[in-house]
């Protein structure tokens, strides 16, 4: 197993992140608990706004909110200098509660509703990605009520394969998300919304999630980069911003090779400036929306074991006290993760075992066949790289409550989202005025 950002094992051989023992993490919060390591959080934003930013100037990182997002976590990519990537009315209200500054916010989303569209612009939102010709109305018709004019960007679907999940691919041309270019809709959209009430200032693309080849973003970019000029040569309209979406992979298991953020954004910046300077064109301002990249490796899983039941010569199940409900991605992705004893940070891991939640279904499985010492009741299991995508897709299924989250560094630990109560999950249950007295139970006789 890889230890990412500040995990080390201490003289208890329990595991520790950020300065704290994992196993006083567990007494303090409880399991199962999101654990984000703060300073490998800030060091990949870091490393992401120095090789975009820092190096080329005329670019920008946005982070992908969908991924994980709370007010703290917006407090800290205020302060990294990152922009945000909201897709929703509730994204954006999270945003607005923890005062991000909202020109850096980019609105997404193919399916944007008049009440959100509104709520954005009401707000002076950065700009609004529109994805489809109905957006396009709506938002031409509330700027005229609003007296604004919005900035936006296209949503194009470039037509590239990238080498992901059929879930996760966006790019490719048979996609709900955005104009195809291929067919000459995305021009179309060009020229109909010059003619709105907005200020066209660039284009969009998102070629799929947890891609490591970055001959799929080269490529994307070439397209993109040849459609900028063929809207300069039939419009005259001088693009200034390309933004390229997220999508960049990390390790979760052995087999996963990511390059290095550097690595990419030298990349992706030398090309786009290659091609402008061959097409004539200005150099355009680069965006990327990583999510999973920046917040991922920096969260963790923590669970305790309860059942381990053994079926000889078939396999052997290891049952924690969360699952499918706080990280589906095994279940809907076949993703593959690592895991770790906690307590039992130092032993080997000889043991191959299945990881299962505590959900009333088959599937729900967080790991299949994969290592780990001896488990046993009581044991504490960490599972790495959960940062993205857990709790941001977790449900309530079989009404189990979703985890708290802590923020971790230097030793000390700090909550950053409460752990759901059995409160809470009945806390939008309405009992009608008719069944609100309880009655007689009339029970069937039986023969
Ligand atoms: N920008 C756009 C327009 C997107 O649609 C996405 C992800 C991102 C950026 C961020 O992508 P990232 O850097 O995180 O890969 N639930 C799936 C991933 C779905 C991603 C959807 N869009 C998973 O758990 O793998």
């Amino acid at each position: 197993m890889k230890f990412q950002g500040t995990m080390n094992i201490n003289a208890k051989e329990h595991l520790e992140i950020g300065g704290c023992d994992t196993v006083e993490l567990a007494q303090q919060f409880g399991t199962p608990l999101y654990i984000y390591d703060e300073a490998k959080l800030r060091k990949t934003c870091q490393e992401y706004y120095n090789s975009f930013v820092g190096k080329y100037g005329n670019a920008m990182v946005l982070y992908a909110s969908k991924a994980f997002l709370t007010t703290a976590i917006c407090r800290i990519m205020e302060q990294e200098g990152l922009g945000l990537d909201v897709v929703s009315g509730g994204e954006l209200y999270t945003v607005l509660r923890a005062e991000f500054p909202t020109e850096r916010v980019y609105f997404h989303g193919n399916n944007k509703t008049y009440e959100e569209l509104r709520m954005a612009l009401q707000n002076d939102v950065g700009r609004i990605v529109v994805d489809n010709f109905y957006e396009l109305e709506l938002i031409d018709s509330l700027a005229r009520e609003l007296q604004c004019i919005p900035e936006i960007l296209l949503r194009i679907t470039p037509g590239v394969e990238a080498h992901t999940h059929e879930y996760i691919k966006t790019g490719q041309i048979d996609s709900k998300f955005g104009f195809t270019l291929s067919n000459g809709q995305a021009m179309e959209a060009i020229k109909a919304a010059k003619e709105k009430h907005v200020a066209v200032r660039g284009v969009h693309c998102h070629i799929g999630s947890q891609i490591f080849e970055l001959d799929s973003y080269v490529h994307a970019v070439d397209i993109m980069m040849n459609f900028l000029f063929d809207i300069k040569r039939q419009t005259g309209l001088a693009i200034e911003e390309l933004n390229l979406g997220g999508g960049f992979g990390i390790y979760y298991s052995e087999g996963d090779e990511p390059a290095s953020v550097e690595e990419y954004a030298d990349l992706v910046m030398g090309r786009v400036y290659e091609k402008a300077d061959e097409y004539h064109l200005l150099r355009p301002r680069v965006l990327v929306e990583p999510g999973r990249s920046i917040i991922g490796p920096a969260g963790s899983t923590l669970y305790t074991i309860g059942s381990v039941k053994e079926i000889p010569n078939v396999r052997k199940y290891v049952a924690v006290d969360g699952g499918m409900t706080d990280n589906i991605r095994p279940a809907l992705y076949q993703a593959k993760y690592e895991a770790i004893i906690a307590n039992k940070a130092n032993q080997d891991r000889n043991d191959t075992v299945s990881i299962t939640g505590k959900c009333c279904e088959s599937g729900d499985m967080l790991a299949w066949d994969t290592k780990l010492p001896e488990a046993e009741a009581g044991d504490l299991l960490l599972m790495p790289a959960t940062g993205a995508y857990g709790y941001t897709m977790a449900s309530n299924y079989n009404r189990l409550t979703k985890p708290g989250a802590i923020l971790v560094k230097d030793g000390e630990a700090q909550l950053i989202l409460k752990p759901e109560t059995y409160e809470d999950l009945i806390r939008n249950d309405v009992m009608p005025d008719e069944l609100s007295k309880k009655q007689p139970v009339r029970l069937k006789s039986i023969g």
